[in-house]
């Protein structure tokens, strides 16, 4: 597995992005503006940075008086609502099988040396396409992509533009093709599918297929400078010329055990003496897309900033025997006590098959406590039925709803 920073080796240096961040307001080049802003507040150390992007996005926004944004962007045909969205690069880390990163490396390599192989009669096509299921990291994967490239990250979503006349549907993809290429930036075209998926309604196929015919001409008309990433959660439902048009295909999957790790350990923000638990998690987490396990980590992490305490493991865990059993929960917020604690321990130590020292580690009790439970629970299963009501816990030990929501 391997993670793709936003490395130093691409990141210019603050003085050189305070020059050219004067240098491009002087030029009113408001697209330089946004983008060397955005570099600028990202290297920020991090207890400034969270309240500056926010203030950022503000200004950008046109909240703080300055030049709304995309004012070059192109408008839908009817709603004159813009179809291209500049969006800021990701500030944090992407994380990608070893496979993965490597494709895009190449992908990466290629679109820097666009110049120099076509100056050789090799000109790349710089087209890529990712599928897969939601919150797999497709859209930043992009971002980052356009960060290492320091091109703009231009993001039109194709879902959102088309429109129920298949004329305007063209016009407003030819109006999206004629902006990247003015702007030279990275087109990421998201739900690409959206233009395959009209097939089922559109009355005219003949009219149909001219729409796909203009986003063909549109990805064949860009130079070779141009960067287009296409997404789609549907790849069957793309049409094989627009499937032609990309060389470059990811399939990204939900990240299997080793990278969830790396996931749980950056999302809840874990030193390296704690890989134990993130192993937990993620053995637990079978099934779970990346924006998943962004979600539970960071729902822990302000329930715990805002009660002052430590994250809660256990409640971590209490939501992903929940997720297991097919319904996506955030962690608890309010305190179990010892019994509902107790049973849930055991019913997650049942339903993964977690060792001794990992329910330790995770519930913060001592391995001893676990070990003798273990003993008691294999001597007594009477006993545990009868706690298990009291506690408002099912027969299996897990707490019930009820139970839990109590706690809330
Ligand atoms: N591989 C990953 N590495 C790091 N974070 C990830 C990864 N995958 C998902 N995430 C987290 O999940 C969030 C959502 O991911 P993203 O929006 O890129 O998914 P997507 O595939 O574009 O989803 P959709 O199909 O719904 O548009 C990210 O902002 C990030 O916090
Ligand atoms: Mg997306």
């Amino acid at each position: 597995m391997s993670f793709m920073p936003l490395g130093p080796m691409q990141e210019p240096r603050p003085s050189d992005t305070v020059l050219a961040l004067i240098e491009a307001a002087l030029n009113s080049d408001f697209v330089a503006v946004r983008r060397l802003g955005t570099t600028l507040v990202g290297s920020l150390p991090e207890r400034e940075r969270v309240g500056t992007q926010e203030r950022l996005t503000r200004l950008f926004r046109g909240a703080g008086g300055t030049r709304p944004p995309h004012a070059m962007a192109p408008l839908d045909v009817k709603t004159k609502s813009p179809l291209v969205e500049e969006l800021p690069w990701p500030t944090g880390p992407l994380f990608l099988d070893d496979e993965d990163s490597q494709l895009l490396e190449r992908f990466i390599a290629e679109a820097q040396a666009a110049d120099e192989l076509a100056g050789a009669g090799l000109a790349p096509r710089s087209n890529l396409l990712l599928v897969g299921p939601p919150g797999t990291g497709k859209t930043l994967t992009a971002g980052h992509i356009a960060a290492r490239l320091g091109l703009p990250f231009h993001v039109a979503r194709l879902d959102t533009i088309v429109s129920s006349l298949l004329g305007d549907t063209a016009k407003n993809i030819r109006g999206i093709f004629d902006f990247v290429q003015r702007e030279q930036g990275l087109l990421f075209l998201d739900e690409i599918d959206a233009v395959a998926k009209q097939r089922d309604d559109a009355r005219d196929i003949g009219e149909l297929k001219r729409v796909v015919n203009t986003l063909l001409q549109g990805l064949d008309r860009l130079d070779h400078r141009c960067v287009v990433i296409a997404a789609s959660n549907h790849g069957h439902l793309l049409d094989p010329a627009v499937w032609r048009r990309f060389p470059y295909r990811l399939t990204v999957d939900r990240p299997a055990e080793g990278l969830r790790a790396s996931l749980w350990s950056h999302y809840l923000s874990l030193d390296p003496a704690e890989a134990s638990i993130a192993n937990a998690l993620a053995g637990m987490s079978e099934g779970l897309s990346g924006s998943d396990v962004a979600e539970i980590a960071l729902a822990a992490r302000r329930t715990a900033h805002l009660k002052r305490t430590k994250v809660s493991f256990s409640a971590i865990a209490g939501a992903l025997l929940d997720c297991a059993n097919g319904k996506f929960s955030l962690p608890t917020i309010g305190e179990l006590d010892r019994d509902a604690t107790l049973s849930l321990r055991r019913a997650v130590g049942e339903r993964f098959g977690l060792t001794n020292g990992q329910l330790s580690a995770l519930f913060s009790v001592t391995y001893e406590a676990v070990a003798k439970d273990a003993r008691v629970k294999r001597a007594g299963g009477k006993q545990r039925s009868g706690l298990a009501q009291q506690s408002g816990a099912a027969a299996d030990g897990t707490p019930t709803a009820g139970a839990r929501d109590r706690r809330r």
